[in-house]
């Protein structure tokens, strides 16, 4: 059985709700020094509208993440492949993730850059999917809530598949 896409969220909408975030994110932290930790490889597309809808400079640092196989089903055990670089002691850090769903890797993140004693640490995530999650994790800012299903485009991949499409879609059963 294959799989077909029905776009779900547009260019345009997403667009829009980049922008409101990114109004948000500089009214909370204007004055201060934001470090933003972008989850590779999801979030780059998503990190990189967002930084420049902001009305100042932001330091930018990355994780990577491995918590999926190659398919649509977690793996269940989440591994940093690449740690942030950046001190983060002290500074008010903004983690920018794709999507949360079990919410497994959100909280496992959640945890370790808290270990770095960071001034503040506040969670933008782009889709917020709802029905599968067995970990209650802060989200501080929400582009989309979604229900369920698998999501690609926009940096969401299925097996490193639709990762650079514009718009996001939902993977249907044909
Ligand atoms: P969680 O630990 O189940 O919350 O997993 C979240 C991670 O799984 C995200 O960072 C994504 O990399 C991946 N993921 C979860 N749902 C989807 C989806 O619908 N499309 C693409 N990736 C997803
Ligand atoms: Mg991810």
């Amino acid at each position: 059985m294959g799989t077909t896409k029905r776009c779900l969220i547009s260019r345009a909408e997403i667009a829009r709700r980049v922008a409101e975030l990114a109004e948000r994110i500089g009214r909370d932290y204007a004055g201060r020094d934001l470090v933003m930790v972008g989850v590779l490889k999801g979030a780059f597309i998503f990190l990189a509208d967002l930084v420049r809808a902001l009305p100042f400079p932001v330091i930018v640092d990355f994780v990577r993440l491995k918590s999926y196989g190659a398919g649509t089903e977690s793996a269940g055990e989440i591994h940093i492949t690449k740690d942030v670089e950046e001190s983060l002691k002290d500074r008010d850090v903004l983690i920018v993730e794709d999507i949360i769903d079990l919410g497994l890797t959100l909280d496992f993140l959640r945890q370790h850059l808290l270990s770095h004693r960071p001034r503040s640490l506040k969670i933008c995530c782009l889709i917020d999917k709802q029905e599968r999650r067995e970990v209650e994790v802060p989200l501080d800012y929400v582009g989309f809530v979604v229900e369920q299903g698998f999501l690609v485009g926009y940096g969401l991949d299925c097996g490193e598949q639709s990762r650079t499409l514009p718009e996001i879609f939902v993977l249907e059963k044909k």
